[in-house]
């Protein structure tokens, strides 16, 4: 009897005694767990900033048993505040090695701008439709700001404009291809006498901008165009200017401008130029079918989450307005495998140099902008081009 009564009493004490031994390793586990995917995250980061890890060299405990994710915090990336990296650099990751390595030089590498923007930018979302099409009341980031951020108090006459447009993408040709190499052309005097030309031509997808003419500056800037985007005082006003094929794509920045792409589209005489900071152009001479409406996500996004210009409630102002090169260029990241630029960048250390490739207007001409933040901007496009995202070819950025 005495002798059962001790063994229950020693029942009694080894009980809780195992469930806190249990209760030790059970938790021990999971801190190794969480140790193991800590280490695996940190790994897969420090791939991605091209430093290479061999795996033998993370170990569970630091120097002083810390957990290791502790010890080596310094080896963290770090963001600014927009969310870049802030150590860029354009080496590129194990991963990427070895899935673009057996493609021949020059060879369109697929979703390659994606996976470098997400690198240095981890919040990038690929999906943003390059023009709109009447689902665009469905883009949800598009629809509660009016221009040049977005749509709304303009969703009638864009329905109206779209009725007509009845074409929404690049074109069968293009839309078919699998891989798409784009390059964004600015109309920096740096371009001038550097015969890019045939390098040029040989992108699947030319993006000109506003005026900037072609014929005679072959031997530079090229002779293909895919499309021109514009907005109404930048458009080329004689209609034998136009190039023969190429869409015409449209970037509203005033409200007033979609009134403007409604008189194009449809070819009504436009009676006033009031309202626009410069004369524009009475006629477009492109079939309805080959004009296009720019998403104006792309401005959203380069002025508040790429740039980081002053949100403003979300309505124009002082120095909140990209430039039309990177609002292009931030449609190319969404919508294209690679991505170069030529003719950005402007060369303040050479006053004299041209300030266009295509007219003599000198750099010293440049006045102070009150819509965009030129330095700014810059060190946005600058970011792109250290971590390999974008390819400068007149290294201008
Ligand atoms: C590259 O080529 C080698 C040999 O031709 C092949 O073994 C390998 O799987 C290929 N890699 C990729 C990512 O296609
Ligand atoms: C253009 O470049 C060529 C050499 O590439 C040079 O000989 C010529 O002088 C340059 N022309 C001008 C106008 O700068
Ligand atoms: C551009 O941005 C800088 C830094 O935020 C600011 O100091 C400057 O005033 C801005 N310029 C314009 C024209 O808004």
């Amino acid at each position: 009897m005495i002798r059962m009564k001790s063994t229950r009493t020693f029942m009694f004490l080894i009980c809780p005694i195992m469930v806190l031994i249990f209760i030790y390793y059970s938790s021990g586990r999971l801190h190794l767990r969480t140790s193991v995917q800590k280490s695996q995250a940190r790994l897969d980061i420090l791939h991605s900033v091209g430093r290479v890890v061999a795996p033998g060299m993370t170990t569970w405990r630091g120097k002083h048993g810390f957990p290791s994710f502790i010890a080596h915090q310094s080896f963290l990336p770090e963001y600014d505040k927009q969310g870049f990296l802030t150590k860029l650099d354009r080496k590129l990751p194990l991963e990427l090695q070895y899935k673009y390595g057996n493609l021949s030089k020059g060879e369109c590498k697929p979703g390659y701008t994606e996976a470098k923007m997400t690198l240095i930018y981890p919040k990038f979302s690929k999906p943003a439709p390059m023009f709109l099409d009447p689902n665009f009341k469905r883009l949800s980031k598009i629809s509660s700001y009016p221009p040049p951020f977005g749509v709304k108090t303009q969703e009638k006459i864009i329905d109206h404009i779209l009725s007509a447009t009845k074409s929404y993408s690049l074109g069968s040709e293009l839309d078919s291809l699998s891989c798409k190499k784009c390059i964004i052309i600015g109309n920096g005097g740096i371009l001038y006498n550097k015969s890019l030309g045939s390098k040029i031509d040989q992108y699947d997808v030319v993006v000109r901008l506003n005026e900037a003419p072609v014929a005679g500056f072959e031997k530079d800037v090229g002779s293909k165009t895919t499309m021109r985007i514009t907005y109404p005082e930048g458009a080329i006003q004689k209609p034998e200017r136009y190039e023969k094929s190429s869409l015409f794509v449209f970037s509203a920045f005033k409200p007033m401008d979609f009134k403007w792409l409604r008189h194009m589209v449809f070819k009504d005489k436009l009676r006033t130029m009031e309202g626009f900071w410069k004369s524009v152009a009475r006629v477009v001479p492109r079939d309805p079918e080959d004009m296009r409406i720019l998403n104006p996500y792309f401005i959203q996004e380069a002025a508040f989450k790429f740039i980081g210009l002053p949100h403003n409630r979300g309505l124009m102002g002082r120095g909140n307005i990209p430039t039309l090169g990177t609002v292009a260029i931030t449609m190319a990241l969404h919508n294209c495998d690679e991505v170069a630029v030529a003719g950005f960048g402007y060369d303040m250390n050479t006053p004299h140099a041209p300030l266009h490739y295509y007219e003599k207007l000198k750099m010293s001409a440049i006045k102070e902008s009150w819509t965009h933040n030129i330095s700014k901007e810059k060190e946005f496009l600058r970011k792109l081009v250290m971590g390999g995202v974008i390819h400068d070819l007149t290294n201008g950025i």
